[in-house]
């Protein structure tokens, strides 16, 4: 079946041929990225009834697909780190040999193709002409999987001539796990009961298996970008995190940099692509999930977007919360995935106005105002070229990235956790990424609203052991030429605390942006804080609230450090550190002693 292949490089040739020989799919075919064939793909999906087209005039080329209700997120229970030794997969991680895995899944993969196209996809995380660029091959049976690919991924002939006969690349072997037997009809959605996302951190291969969603399916993303990519730079000395990176000019022309790192369907998206409320501020998007941040010869922390497109949470999603983004959907070129289709052929979900008076939901049932259950489902996603957002910063096409000013660390929390707190110094910045917690969100499966510890919002994604990671952290410091200065100032925010009716106490979204202006002004050796025990956090006067509805008991109430809410957190943090053991870096735990310290005499 590779007579015709377009390549003659001989790893990439055995390995598609070992497994064709496994999953027995009834055709190969080499993706090339273009037009015809992305037009090929969809019009096909669309035949088949597993897409339905957008209306053009709305949303040109455009498509609307629903999965199946099993298969709807990450599954992080089924989600493995296959390293040699246990101990390197660490206890926030699912473990087995990768021997044994690898016999697992090779039967689950035996003839799983059969009736199906395999696709060839050769995809390259970050600019092709970064230094090393950084190649994988994805082989998937799943069309809807390749269309996605070439919206999230730079792929097809240019990244195969790039990768020329010998150079390196990530193998990521992807099923759905539905063969079909001959007359067969095909099912909207195929995918297995049985999932297994696994990686081989040691080897750098990634086998996935049974669902077709996302974070599941798309291998350069979360698979590649992070876990397996965050083991090669524990080894290199640069750090592969969860995070968005924004530009942010001031009104006088000022240029920061910032990176965030916030857990899934926290608010990345939505900072990245922020239109500020503070007039003469201004934001550019250079990333919105991934950063992969290397020292430069400057001894600062630079930081690159390896991904094409954006993978976004829709519901909460429109004019007034992220006007950027709806300007880069209404271009086209996307798939919506388990949001609500309207009459008029356009698409709807939760958070966009008043809702029509009729939809199609993302079950495929009518649904109207009155209807139970929301229209989309909770971790629906646009999937859109980042070529097209009104706001993309130049800086993102240039391979050696952005040098970051400051990181910001953040999540869900209704309480405890102030809008902003600077942190004292670097490792007591780790500290505050290594104990990081959030309420947990419908982008997982699992239960939402619970809080949990996700450090660095890397907890589903770290592929090796945690307390290894929070050492590799507190090593970065020595990347900086010596020169602390020049390490990036870390923040901690916290865009979600509630008051007592349950209402959010901040406003968000544009509003952020009078928080960005004190960060700002922090870098710049201003910015008015008081030294709380958890970090510097501003005073009522020190935030721009120009124009800004906010009462001063609701300001006081957002950034207040109430000690007995941190007291509650300490015996937390002390079981989330024990499980680390002699991997937990002994200058967290002396962090933690201190922070007891302080707000004992608070
Ligand atoms: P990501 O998954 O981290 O990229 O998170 P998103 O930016 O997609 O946001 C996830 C959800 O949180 C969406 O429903 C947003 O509307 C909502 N969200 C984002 N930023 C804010 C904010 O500042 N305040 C509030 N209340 N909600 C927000
Ligand atoms: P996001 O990314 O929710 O952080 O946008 C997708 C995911 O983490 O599953
Ligand atoms: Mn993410
Ligand atoms: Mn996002």
């Amino acid at each position: 079946m590779l007579d015709d292949a377009p390549t003659s490089h001989p790893r990439l040739l055995a390995w598609i041929d070992e497994v064709a020989a496994l999953t027995t799919p009834d055709r190969i075919v080499w993706c090339d990225g273009s037009e015809s064939e992305w037009t090929g793909i969809t019009d096909a999906l669309v035949d088949s009834g597993a897409l339905v087209r957008l209306d053009p005039a709305k949303k040109p080329n455009s498509f609307w697909a629903r999965t199946d209700p099993g298969d709807v997120a990450r599954v992080e229970e089924s989600t493995y780190i296959c390293s040699v030794d246990e101990a390197d997969a660490g206890p926030t991680n699912n473990w087995m040999a990768p021997a044994e895995m690898k016999s697992t899944m090779t039967e689950l993969y035996r003839g799983c193709m059969k009736g199906r196209t395999m696709y060839v996809v050769p995809f390259c995380m970050g600019p092709l002409d970064a230094p090393t660029p950084m190649f994988g091959v994805e082989l998937t049976d799943s069309p809807y999987v390749v269309a996605s690919m070439r919206i999230m991924t730079r792929m097809g002939t240019e990244v195969l001539a790039a990768l020329g006969d010998e150079k390196d690349f990530v193998p990521a072997l992807h099923s759905v796990g539905a063969p079909l037997e001959p007359g067969q009809e095909d099912a909207a959605w195929p995918c297995n009961e049985t999932k297994y996302i696994s990686h081989f951190p040691e080897t750098r291969e990634i086998w996935s298996f049974g669902s077709g969603y996302g974070g599941n399916s798309l291998l350069g993303k979360k698979c590649y970008a992070l876990r397996i990519a965050s083991v090669a730079a524990r080894d290199e000395g640069w750090l592969a995190e969860h995070m968005l990176i924004m530009k942010l000019t001031s009104p006088e022309g000022q240029v920061r940099y910032i990176a965030g790192a916030f857990p899934s369907a926290c608010g990345k998206t939505n900072l990245a692509m922020l239109q500020p409320t503070l007039p003469g501020w201004k934001v550019e998007t250079v990333g919105d999930d991934i950063a992969w941040m290397r020292f430069g010869e400057d001894g600062r922390l630079w930081a690159t977007n390896p991904e094409f497109g954006l993978f976004g949470v829709a519901p909460g999603t429109d004019f007034h919360t992220n006007p950027n983004a709806m300007r880069t959907l209404a271009r086209g070129n996307s798939v919506f995935t388990n949001v609500a289709l309207t009459d008029d052929g356009d698409i709807w979900w939760e958070g966009m106005g008043t809702p029509p008076a009729h939809l199609t939901d993302w079950k495929n049932h009518d649904w109207t105002p009155d209807s139970e259950n929301p229209s989309s489902h909770p971790n629906s996603r646009f999937c859109t070229p980042i070529e097209q957002c009104p706001i993309l910063a130049d800086e993102y096409h240039d391979p050696r990235g952005v040098p970051i000013d400051a990181i910001l660390f953040g999540g869900r929390r209704k309480t405890t956790i102030p809008l902003v707190a600077e942190a004292r110094d670097w490792v007591h910045g780790v500290y505050l990424g290594a104990t990081l917690s959030s309420e947990t969100t419908a982008a997982a499966v699992g239960q939402v609203g619970v809080v949990r510890r996700d450090p660095m919002a890397m907890l589903p994604f770290i592929g090796y052991h945690a307390g290894d990671y929070f050492q590799h952290w507190i090593d970065m410091a020595k990347g900086a030429s010596g020169d602390a200065a020049k390490l990036p100032k870390v923040f901690y925010v916290n865009w979600f605390r509630r008051g007592d009716q349950g209402q959010f106490l901040w406003p968000g979204f544009g509003e952020n942006s009078r928080v960005l202006k004190w960060i700002v002004e922090r870098l710049d050796g201003k910015g008015e804080a008081i030294e709380t025990p958890v970090g510097h956090v501003p005073t009522p006067g020190a935030l721009d609230v120009t124009g800004l509805d906010i009462s001063d008991e609701d300001l006081a109430a957002v950034l207040r450090v109430d000690r007995d809410e941190w007291l509650a957190e300490i015996p937390q943090v002390t079981e989330w550190f024990t499980r680390f053991g002699d991997k937990l870096p002994a200058v967290l735990w002396a962090e933690l002693d201190a922070l007891r310290a302080r707000l004992a005499d608070a």
